[in-house]
C-alpha cells in the first residue's frame, strides 16, 4: 500500500462547502430580531459525532456500505472528501449515503483536510487495521486551545502500530496490529473510537478500560458487532475485543443528535417558548433535561420525542460538565447563554475542556455579566440582553450566540457562521419554522 504518495486529488461531483471558509469565499452571517417565543415542532437530524466515526469505519471492510439518517453538514461532507481522497466513492441521496471502499488505494489523509476537521483522525485506526499502513496529518489545535491526540497514538502503539511523526504526519508502515490491554487515564470519545476500530481486526484480544460511554461510541460498537466484530461489554466502561479476520459492509442508521436536540430545548427555554423535538432519543439527554428543569423549564420526554415549556425567566443554578452520562461539554456554551438572563448568579464549570470559553467575550458584547476564573464561569443573570454585532468562533459557541440573540432586545448580526454549518443542519430554517425572526445574509 503506497504510504508516501497521495492519490491524485479526486474532487467529488458534489464538492461540499469548505468547513473553514477561505477569505475568497463569501462568509454568511445571520441577522436575528430577538424577543419572539419559539413555538412548534422540529425534526432532529442524525448525530454528527456518531456519523463521523461510522463513516471512517467503512474503511474496515471492502464493499458497498449504506448509512441512513446522515446529517448534511460541512463536517460530514469533509469526512466524505477524506474518504474520496483515499479512493472511496461516496454517493449522497438526501440523508442516505452509500460509501464504496472496494478500491481504496491511498492511506494518506492530507493536512488541508485534517486541519479543516480534526475528527478526520478517525481514519487512522481503520487504515492501520485494514491496510497495515497510514499517513495521517496531526490535527493541530482548535478554536479554544490545544486538543492533544496522545491517547490515540499511545493506544495504537500499544497495539504494535510503531507509529512515527514525520513532518507533521502520523506514519505507520508494515503494521500488524496485535491485541493489548489499554487503560485510558482520561475518558476520550475520539481515542475510544479509534482504538475500537483498530482492535476489531487486530490479532488476539484487546481490553479497553475507562472508555467513553457517549451514545456516539456505543452506537459505533453496535454497528461493528453487526458487521461481525467480537466486542464484549458494550455500554460499560470496559470493552473486550477479540480480533477477527474481516468484517461485512455496514448497513446502519445514525442515531439522533442529542446535542442538536438539547440546543433546541435551550432555545425554547431562553425565549419562554414551547416546542416538541421529533425523531430524538430522550434516553441520551437525561442530564440536559435535569439542568433545564432545575432552571425552571417543564420537560416532557416521550417515545422518540421531547417537549419543553420555557419559564418566564430562568432560575440560576450551578452546572459542571462531565463525560456521558454527565452534562455534556458540548452544551456548556448554550446553557451559559440561557443562564446569562437567569434570576440570580450561576457557576458553570467545564471539567472536560478547561479553556472552552471563546463564547464569553461575545456574550459580554450582548450585555451578559460573566467573569472567568480558570475553568469556571461566574454568570450573574441580567434582566435582558441587548442585540449587537458578534462573531462565531466554533460550532457550539455559535449556537450559544444564536440562542442569546433570540432572547436579546433588538437586532443581532452573527458573522462567520460557517462554524455553525459544521455541526447544525439547516439550523436557521428550522428556527424560522419555530417562529424565530432570523435571516441568512452574505457578508
Ligand atoms: C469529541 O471530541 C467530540 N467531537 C467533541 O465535540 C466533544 O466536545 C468531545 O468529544 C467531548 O465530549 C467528535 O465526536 C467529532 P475527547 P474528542 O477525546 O474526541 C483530552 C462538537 O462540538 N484528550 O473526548 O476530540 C481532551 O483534551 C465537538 O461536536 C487528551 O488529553 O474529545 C479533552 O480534555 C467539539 N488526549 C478530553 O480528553 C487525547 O489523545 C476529552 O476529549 C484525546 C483527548
Amino acid at each position: 500500500m503506497d504510504v508516501g504518495g497521495a492519490s491524485p486529488r479526486t474532487r467529488s461531483p458534489h464538492a461540499p462547502p469548505a468547513a473553514e471558509a477561505t477569505n475568497t469565499e463569501p462568509m454568511d452571517a445571520l441577522v436575528i430580531q430577538g424577543g419572539r417565543a419559539l413555538v412548534g415542532r422540529v425534526q432532529i437530524s442524525g448525530a454528527k459525532n456518531a456519523a463521523l466515526p461510522v463513516m471512517a469505519a467503512t474503511l474496515l471492510a471492502p464493499g458497498l456500505h449504506t448509512l441512513r439518517n446522515v446529517p448534511r453538514l460541512a463536517d460530514t461532507s469533509t469526512m466524505a472528501r477524506v474518504l474520496e481522497q483515499l479512493g472511496a466513492r461516496v454517493e449522497m441521496r438526501g440523508s442516505t449515503w452509500t460509501i464504496d471502499t472496494s478500491n481504496v488505494q491511498s492511506v494518506e489523509a492530507p493536512y488541508d483536510l485534517v486541519r479543516t476537521m480534526r475528527a478526520s483522525i478517525y481514519v487512522l485506526g481503520p487504515l492501520l487495521a485494514r491496510f497495515g499502513a497510514a499517513r495521517v496529518s496531526l490535527p493541530g489545535g482548535c478554536a479554544w486551545g490545544p486538543r492533544p491526540v496522545n491517547l490515540h497514538l499511545d493506544g495504537l502503539n500499544a497495539l504494535n502500530a510503531g507509529l512515527e511523526i514525520d513532518h507533521g504526519y502520523i506514519v505507520g508502515r508494515d503494521v500488524r496490529l496485535k491485541g493489548a490491554t489499554i487503560d485510558f487515564d482520561v475518558v476520550s470519545v475520539g481515542a475510544t473510537g479509534n482504538l475500537l476500530m483498530a482492535a476489531v481486526l487486530a490479532e488476539g484480544t484487546t481490553v479497553l478500560d475507562n472508555v467513553a460511554l457517549e451514545p456516539d461510541i456505543t452506537a459505533l460498537a453496535q454497528v461493528l458487532v453487526q458487521c461481525g466484530a467480537h466486542i464484549d461489554g458494550v455500554g460499560t466502561r470496559r470493552l473486550m475485543i477479540h480480533g477477527v479476520k474481516n468484517l461485512a459492509p455496514i448497513e446502519a442508521t445514525i442515531i439522533p443528535d442529542r446535542i442538536e436536540g438539547a440546543t433546541f430545548l435551550a432555545a425554547a427555554a431562553i425565549t419562554h417558548g414551547s416546542i416538541t423535538l421529533e425523531h430524538c432519543e430522550p434516553a441520551h439527554m437525561g442530564a440536559v433535561f435535569e439542568v433545564l428543569e432545575q432552571a425552571g423549564s417543564t420537560v416532557l420526554p416521550a417515545d422518540r420525542e421531547a417537549s419543553i415549556s420555557g419559564p418566564r425567566r430562568p432560575g440560576a443554578l450551578d452546572v459542571t460538565t462531565a463525560p456521558f452520562p454527565g452534562f455534556p461539554t458540548d452544551m456548556q456554551a448554550q446553557v451559559m447563554a440561557l443562564l446569562s438572563i437567569a434570576d440570580g448568579t450561576s457557576v458553570l464549570t467545564d471539567t472536560v475542556y478547561l479553556d472552552r470559553f471563546t463564547h464569553v467575550p461575545e456574550l459580554q458584547r450582548l450585555g451578559a455579566d460573566i467573569r472567568l476564573e480558570g475553568n469556571r464561569a461566574i454568570v450573574k443573570g441580567v434582566p435582558a440582553l441587548q442585540g449587537a454585532p458578534v462573531m462565531a468562533t466554533d460550532i457550539r459557541a455559535s449556537a450559544a450566540l444564536v440562542l442569546a440573540a433570540l432572547s436579546a432586545e433588538g437586532e443581532t448580526r452573527i458573522s462567520r457562521i460557517y462554524h455553525l454549518d459544521r455541526g447544525y443542519e439547516a439550523f436557521d430554517q428550522k428556527l424560522a419554522k419555530l417562529g424565530a425572526q432570523i435571516q441568512r445574509v452574505q457578508e
